[in-house]
């Protein structure tokens, strides 16, 4: 191929001729290309925010979750497990449903104050009471050998996987796993009692959430401050006519960004 051969393809591939605009045509591609490069880098960033504070960790506006991608547990990711504070649980649970829940003990607990044992022991009073010790009703050794008074965190443990807590209980029942409808039956187990015990207190909720909310209060009383600094700043200039009122200096961390 000759040099002209060369000169011809670019001429029919860029349309003119190799005259002055030739240089002007490359350029103004280059120019372009970066153009482009820069329009990615900001899009990219308003997509995809650079965390505050995270220094200069980039993560993902849609955090995903891997393990669950993964299709498991296996992954290097430790898979959280929600734990529901029991007395938080406890100060919405509804008794009512709880009642509908007990059907499921009901082939072997009686519940009525007096009434007998079943394959099961009585549950009237059982909230509070002495674990394994309803009268005439033969416990199994695991259940006699333990010390202490049924509380609602022992209970909601038990009911939850009665042999996984208690290897050697002679109550066979699966357990119930959902944590609301646990709630809901010991909801309902307090109510089988004269003296019923109280629940839990709750504990102070300290998320994620309320940390941002709180951050966010304190910046906006941080421009409350500001507002009342200016406003007496600004009385300051009305009643100063010569005007040597100082604007007062702007809160740090506000403004800026
Ligand atoms: C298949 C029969 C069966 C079913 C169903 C059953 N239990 Fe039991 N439960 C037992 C037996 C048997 C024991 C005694 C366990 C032992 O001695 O280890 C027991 C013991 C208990 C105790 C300890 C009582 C005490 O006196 O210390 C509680 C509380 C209890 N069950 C609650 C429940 C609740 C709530 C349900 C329903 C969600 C339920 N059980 C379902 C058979 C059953």
């Amino acid at each position: 191929m000759t040099r002209g051969k060369h000169r011809e393809i670019i001429q029919t591939f860029l349309g003119t001729s190799m005259g002055d605009l030739f240089w002007n045509k490359v350029a103004a591609v280059v120019i372009g290309l970066v153009l482009m490069v820069m329009v990615i880098g900001v899009v990219g960033d308003i997509v995809f925010p650079e965390e505050e504070g995270g220094e200069g960790q980039a993560t993902l506006s849609y955090p995903i979750d891997l393990a669950a991608v993964m299709g498991g547990t296996g992954g290097a990711a430790p898979v959280e497990e929600d734990v529901v504070d029991l007395g938080t649980l406890l100060a919405s649970a509804n008794a009512s449903s709880g009642e509908r829940t007990f059907r499921r003990c009901v082939s072997c607990h009686n519940a009525a104050p007096g009434a007998g044992n079943l394959q099961g022991p009585n549950l009237w009073n059982a909230v509070g009471r002495d674990i394994g010790s309803y009268d005439g009703f033969s416990y199994s050794a695991a259940m006699a050998g333990l010390e202490g008074n049924w509380t609602y965190e022992k209970l909601d443990h038990f009911i939850a996987n009665p042999r996984g807590w208690l290897d050697g209980t002679a109550m066979s029942f699966a357990g119930i796993r959902n944590d609301e409808d646990r709630a809901d039956l010991l909801a309902y187990l307090q109510t089988l009692s004269d003296n019923p015990v109280a629940f839990p207190a709750p504990a102070p909720v300290e998320s994620e959430e309320e940390e941002v909310e709180g951050e966010l209060t304190e910046t906006a009383a941080g421009g409350e401050d500001q507002m009342e600094a200016l406003e007496e700043s600004g009385d300051a200039m009305i009643g100063d006519q010569a005007g040597e009122g100082e604007m007062p200096e702007a809160a740090p961390g506000d403004g800026g960004n």
